[in-house]
């Protein structure tokens, strides 16, 4: 899809020459991850600009930024990975991707969103046989929007490590794996846990 490309291009391009220095890297980093507003429908993949003007970090590729106020979506599922990642994730949805999951509508509609976060697994201090989230690894987000991101299924992918978007190579694998797996529901992995 052309606008994608052209994104892409201008992203590249933009580390290329070094728009995106390691001092604003570090910047966007030690803000928390609310101020990565700006926001998915509005997700402008040519530097998204948050609901202050402040700049937001977004995914390679797709463009897309950790959606605002995320943490306070309901959850969809915990997973655990096993060896050698050994980590605790869950996945979140936001009310729309919540109430398509509820009346099992599929494909899912523009504005559904999950994110996924991922924690290092630990042994709780307070208690011996259980497991508790030790340091987070990734926080990971699908943004449905069918038009924009058709030559993905409908779905735009970002993967950020402490609040900075992975990189471009990191990009190419997603679409590939859930593809592979989940055509078949929309792309999505994540079943709603009784
Ligand atoms: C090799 C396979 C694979 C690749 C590559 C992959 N994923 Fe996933 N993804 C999964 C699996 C499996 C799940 C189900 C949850 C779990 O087990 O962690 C998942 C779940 C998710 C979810 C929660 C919604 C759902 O589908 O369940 C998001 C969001 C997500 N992945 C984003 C990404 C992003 C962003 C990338 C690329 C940076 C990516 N994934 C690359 C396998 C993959």
């Amino acid at each position: 899809m052309r606008p994608i490309r052209t994104a892409y291009i201008v992203l590249s391009a933009a580390l290329l020459v070094g728009a995106v220095s390691a001092d604003q890297a570090i910047a966007e980093s030690a803000k928390p991850a609310q101020s990565a507003q700006a926001a998915n429908g509005a997700n402008g993949a040519n530097g998204a600009k948050g609901a202050k003007g402040a700049k937001v970090a977004a995914s390679p590729i797709y463009g897309v930024t950790i959606p605002e106020g995320y943490r306070k979506w309901q959850v969809i599922a915990p997973a655990e990975e096993g060896a050698p990642l050994d980590e605790l994730r869950v996945v979140l949805g936001n009310p729309a991707a919540v109430k398509a999951i509820e009346n099992s509508t599929l494909p899912y509609p523009d504005g559904a969103m999950f994110v996924k976060l991922a924690y290092k697994r630990k042994q709780s201090p307070d208690f011996e046989s259980a497991t508790v989230p030790g340091q987070p690894t990734t926080v990971q987000v699908m943004v449905k929007d069918s038009r924009r991101y058709a030559s993905s299924g409908g779905w735009g992918y970002g993967r950020f490590i402490n609040g900075q978007p992975a990189d471009l190579a990191q990009h190419q694998t997603c679409f590939a794996c859930h593809a592979a797996r989940v055509k078949d529901r929309d792309y999505v992995f994540t079943h709603y846990a009784p």
